[in-house]
């Protein structure tokens, strides 16, 4: 089978009440560790790159570890850009051969970002590419780009329709709340639902995207601080909300957080336990094991999407 797009994903998950997760990739035992996961699961996946993972993997080593994971486990599997930042780079991305594409203009004026996304629809769907693209701003970090708190804001319900029909995009990301990184919430957990119920009412039927979405384990944090890290105050979105959203509109969730968290406390306690081994493939493999004992956890309690491969 080759790689897939999210559209036949994405009917199924809108439909079923269940979610797609989508997990940022940057290197081999990452890619391994997901698709063992989901192959044990029967899980649909979605692998996203980032520019920065471009930057740091080289897009053409990820593609083919990518296509080695399609050929290892028989999933559907599709390959995303995650927050592509221009025309060039989308285009680079489908051009590549990548079946999914972000184009992020939310930074943009509306106008801007309507401009920028029909550009990017057109030449992805031209070669059989789907295109998700963002309204409204979330806080966080994404590679060079830091929204403050203060300069995040929800999406507009009011803004939505005219988005998607103007643009053809085939999948929307909105703001309610999350953010990126591991320090989501200073106070308690809050998402508007109200937002992302009004959302769904004037799109039916339409996917909506959720950035932003790791829980951010405390039992991580705490192993990580434990051997000389330090995330003292590292909040996640509440798993139960997660399942909430992926109950409604929201068919695709994005994961990168909690994979780098277990990864890091896997590494600084095994340095710990053992510190005169140097072999990579000593510490790589429980790090590698650990990504999918999180990631098999995120399909059964989160996404839901266990044993929908192909059904
Ligand atoms: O949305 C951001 C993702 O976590 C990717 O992070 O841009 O540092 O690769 P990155
Ligand atoms: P987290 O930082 O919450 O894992 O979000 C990742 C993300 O949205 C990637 O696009
Ligand atoms: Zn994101």
């Amino acid at each position: 089978m080759p790689l897939v797009t999210s559209k036949e994903m994405f009917e199924k998950a809108y439909a079923g009440g269940y979610a797609i997760g989508a997990f940022n990739v940057n290197n081999m035992e990452i890619i391994q560790g997901i698709v063992a996961a989901g192959k044990e699961e029967q899980a649909p996946l979605i692998l996203q790159v980032s520019a920065g993972a471009r930057k740091y993997a080289n897009p053409t080593y990820l593609k083919k570890l990518v296509e080695a994971a399609v050929e290892d486990t028989g999933l559907p599997i599709c390959l995303h850009l995650d927050h592509g930042d221009s025309f060039e780079l989308c285009k680079d991305c489908v051009d590549k051969g990548f079946t999914s594409v972000m184009i992020d203009a939310s930074s943009k004026s509306f106008a801007d970002n309507i401009k920028i996304t029909r550009n990017v629809v057109e030449y992805a769907h031209d070669h059989g590419v789907v295109v998700e693209a963002e309204l409204g701003k979330l806080a966080g970090i994404e590679d060079d780009v830091n929204v403050s708190a203060a300069d995040a804001c929800y999406t507009d319900p009011d803004q939505i329709q005219e988005f998607v029909e103007k643009t053809g995009v085939d999948s929307l990301a909105i703001a309610i709340g999350t953010s990126h990184g591991a320090f989501k919430f200073k106070g308690d957990a809050k998402l508007r639902f109200d937002i992302l119920e009004e959302v769904g009412r004037r799109l039916p039927n339409f996917p909506i995207v959720l950035h932003g979405a790791s829980s951010v384990p405390q039992y991580l944090a705490e192993e990580i601080n434990r051997y000389g890290g330090n995330m003292p105050g590292a909040k996640g979105v509440p798993e139960e909300m997660l399942r909430q959203a992926a109950s409604m509109a929201v068919c695709k969730i994005n994961i990168d957080s909690d994979l780098r968290m277990a990864m890091t406390a896997t590494l600084r306690k095994y340095f710990n336990d053992n510190p005169s081994h140097f072999d990579p493939r000593q510490y790589l493999g429980p790090a590698r094991e650990r990504v999918k004992e999180i990631v098999k956890h995120k399909i059964q309690n989160v996404l839901g999407c266990s044993g929908k491969a192909f059904n």
